[in-house]
């Protein structure tokens, strides 16, 4: 049987982003957190190196926004990495007072009583961690502060299928109950978009299954502007095994003196960049990329066996633990590694409060494209990101709420005119399809004639999931494609209209930085594709 909900506030997605936006939402707001799934399939619960912020005398929120800058490429919106890096303290301490073990400085160098690690492009060490399991320890303590408040109501076996929309505003949407496979109606004054990101587009991820970009194309397909969506970020280190299902290897091991080397044992990252290891991501990630294609192998090494077998059990203990449920002793010997799509840097076009173009539409957290991480994000600026715009959202949500208005009825779903599938192989076969060609024409490097003939494929894919949406009753994987293809659709027009390399988007086309394309790039379902030369920065 179908329901009909109301809310003041719906959030959909119970990662980061959405737990404290729950949290810092007024206590006399009705509100739901709808999830896909229970549990442990959203990047939050897999994050390892940390969150950044600033907490010593040593360093400044100028620092932390030179070196987000820097690693951004020149697209940073500077305002709002400013905002970010100045927020960050708050954040950390709120999480101190939730009861986040963060781990704490043994040897009592840090006045902020924190062990604080280093990774690719701080200058400082400024992440704040705990162990090697940040984004479990993170999850757990939102979760048991969002379970006592009476106000907020769970539903993690929902997938929110179309937002609906009513001149111009955000008013509900639909969501598929997993449980009985109905579809319900959720209407709301408020609803925030904290669904992650999308890099399960590709073949390779570190991502958990749920990063189908589902935020991204619901938003699109309201009418919402994306922006940058071709700076995807391939992270450097994903454990190569045919058994471990790109399980990330942080990059604080290289923050606390890991190597890279080739099957030689030769130090590579030094010919690339005066920083080694520590260059920011996409230097480290191409770097590999070009090492394994010009020698024809299959993976790298990471190496930290020269430090003792006490720090890193200590530092690292997951990492240690899982790649010796593979035979791999990293106290002794280096760990077999490749790049992956690790993080969608663009996505639905934010303010500084999280507000998108369309009215009651918010997004926060790895969905948004808020202008903070540019062509490239800095590690740990993503959960700082989630912290801080979680925060501005929910307050202005909470200034301008108004829960005497009345919301309009609305239609519930029909299903009137379609049947159930008999041809399941279609969306399986269409999921390995594009995920792979995303991977062989839409990765680390591009040409125009590789992005052409993946865009090609997107729209055949295309026609023939809307068919099959219109004719069949919707499950879980057909949404997750139907949004895939709409995303990977995003990707590749945005890498075509970017006529210039820069950050993470390399192409063998035109491998030079230009001037002209110093802008973010602003896709309009409304007014079709902008090019980035004409556009000015948001
Ligand atoms: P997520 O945590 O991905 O949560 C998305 C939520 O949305 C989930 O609850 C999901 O069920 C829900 N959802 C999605 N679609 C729908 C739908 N259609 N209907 C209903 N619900 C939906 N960043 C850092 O800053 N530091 C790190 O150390 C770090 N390490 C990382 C390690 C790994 C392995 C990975 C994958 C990422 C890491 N990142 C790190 C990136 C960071 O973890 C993510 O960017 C961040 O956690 C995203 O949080 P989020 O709340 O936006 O989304
Ligand atoms: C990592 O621990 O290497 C991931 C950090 C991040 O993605 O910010």
């Amino acid at each position: 049987m179908t329901h009909q909900f109301k809310f003041d506030v719906i959030i959909i997605g119970s990662g980061a982003a959405g737990l404290s936006a729950a949290l810092h939402l007024p206590g006399s707001l009705k509100i739901a957190v709808l999830a896909k799934t229970p549990g442990e399939q959203h990047s939050s619960y897999w994050a390892q190196g940390g969150i950044s912020a600033v907490l010593e005398p040593d360093d400044s929120v100028d620092q932390h926004a030179q070196d987000t800058i820097e690693a951004g490429a020149g697209l940073c919106d500077e305002a709002v990495v400013r905002f970010c890096a100045t927020a960050g303290r708050e954040n950390i301490e709120w999480l101190a007072q939730l009861g986040m073990p963060f781990s704490r400085d043994r040897q009592e160098i840090s006045d902020s009583g924190f062990h604080l690690t280093r990774e690719g492009g701080h200058s400082r060490r400024r992440v704040v961690h705990a162990a090697d399991a940040t984004g479990k320890a993170l999850q757990q303590t939102l979760q048991a502060h969002v379970l006592e408040r009476d106000n907020i109501r769970i539903f993690n076996q929902h997938v929110a299928i179309d937002l609906i929309h009513r001149r111009k505003k955000c008013v509900g949407l639909y969501a598929l109950n997993r449980h009985d496979q109905h579809v319900d109606l959720f209407r709301a004054h408020k609803i925030v978009l904290a669904t992650g990101g999308a890099a399960k587009v590709y073949l390779y991820t570190s991502n958990p299954d749920g990063s189908t970009g589902d935020g991204i194309a619901m938003a699109w397909r309201a009418g919402c502007r994306v922006a940058n969506m071709e700076f995807i970020q391939f992270h450097p280190t994903c454990l190569y095994h045919p058994d471990a299902k790109s399980f990330l290897i942080t990059e604080a091991i290289r923050g606390e003196g890991g190597r890279l080397l080739l099957p030689d044992g030769h130090r590579f990252m030094k010919d690339f960049d005066s920083r080694a290891e520590l260059a920011p991501r996409d230097i480290v990630a191409r770097a590999i990329d070009h090492e394994m294609k010009r020698l024809g192998i299959d993976c790298v090494f990471l190496d930290i066996s020269h430090k003792s077998r006490a720090f890193i059990k200590s530092h690292f203990p997951t990492i240690y633990q899982r790649c010796r449920d593979f035979d791999i002793d990293i106290t002794r010997q280096p760990i077999p590694v490749v790049p992956a799509a690790h993080y969608t840097c663009g996505g639905v076009m934010v303010d500084i409060n999280g507000h998108t173009n369309l009215e009651n539409l918010y997004a926060v957290g790895e969905v948004a494209y808020s202008g903070l991480h540019g062509a490239n994000r800095m590690a740990s600026n993503s959960l700082l990101e989630c912290l801080v715009f979680s925060q501005a959202a929910a307050r202005k949500i909470a200034e301008e709420i108004d829960t005497s208005r009345k919301l309009p009825v609305l239609e519930r779903w029909d299903e009137s005119q379609v049947t159930d599938s008999d041809e399941d192989i279609v969306v399986a076969h269409n999921w390995d399809e594009l995920r792979r060609f995303m991977w062989d024409y839409v990765g680390i490097v591009r040409t125009n004639k590789r992005l052409e003939r993946a865009l090609h494929r997107t729209e055949l894919l295309k026609s023939e999931i809307n068919e099959y949406y219109g004719n069949y009753k919707v499950s879980a994987d057909l949404l997750e494609l139907r949004n895939l293809v709409v995303v990977a659709e995003l990707i590749i027009r945005s890498a075509l209209a970017r006529k210039e390399s820069r950050g993470l988007h390399f192409t063998l086309d035109y491998p030079e930085t230009r001037d002209a394309f110093r802008v973010p790039t602003i896709l309009d379902p409304d007014q079709h594709q902008k090019s980035p030369a004409k556009l000015a920065t948001i």
